[in-house]
């Protein structure tokens, strides 16, 4: 059986909290796609060409330490914005998408780009206050010094970024449905999320 979702969503929105419920409820493989990116941007920041660096990326890079940092996110963006960057990941998350047994997929561009043809497509989103707020308290409990302020501006950064560049950018799909996670506890939002898969599982 090939059963595909697809969560798509701007930063820190609860994403990777609801895409491993999901996965872990219904026993679906799960990719978080901006793995790929942070680990091309990581590569970049040490020094390599971007579109040499996707195209040299292996299942390895992904278990890489320090993806997680707010440095390497930037980075990331900025790779992300290059079509052959893009272009040189699209295989390896179609091959996930068709494993076997199904799979879960979380990004930017999943619904719209990757898996156009997913059986379910949710848009996790909130405010970028929220998110900024969730973002410093996972970045200060990961042992990172920073600020509101300077966390609030790196979310709008990459959110700009995100959105607009040209080559599939962050966007509901047509037919995603929109979980608005500004006002719901995390637990909520995954109840949401499982409850539309159920639908079409
Ligand atoms: O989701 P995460 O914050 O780890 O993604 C890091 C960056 O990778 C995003 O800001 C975005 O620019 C890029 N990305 C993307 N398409 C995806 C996943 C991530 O462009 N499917």
């Amino acid at each position: 059986m090939s059963f595909t979702v697809a969560i798509d969503g701007p930063a820190a929105a609860g994403k990777g909290t609801i895409s491993r419920a999901v996965a872990g409820r219904f026993g679906l493989a799960h990719l978080d796609t901006g793995l790929l990116y942070r680990a091309v941007g990581k590569r970049v920041l040490a020094g390599a060409a971007a579109i040499d660096a996707a195209r040299r990326l292996t299942p390895d890079d992904l278990s890489a330490d320090d993806l997680r940092t707010p440095d390497v996110a930037q980075a990331a963006s900025k790779v992300a914005a290059i079509p052959e960057v893009r272009a040189a990941l699209v295989d390896f998350q179609r091959a996930f998408a068709r494993r076997s047994g199904g799979a879960v997929l979380d990004g930017r561009d999943i619904g719209t780009v990757i898996c156009p043809e997913a059986e379910v497509k949710l848009f996790v989103t909130a405010s970028p206050e929220v998110r900024a707020e969730r973002r410093l308290k996972e970045l200060r409990d990961g042992g990172h010094d920073t600020d509101y302020e300077t966390v609030l501006a790196d979310v709008r950064q990459r959110d700009a970024r995100d959105t607009g560049r040209a080559d599939a950018p962050l966007r509901a799909a047509e037919d995603a449905i929109v979980i608005d996670t500004s006002a719901m506890d995390i637990d909520t939002a995954v109840a949401a999320a499982i409850a539309h898969v159920s639908r079409k599982y």
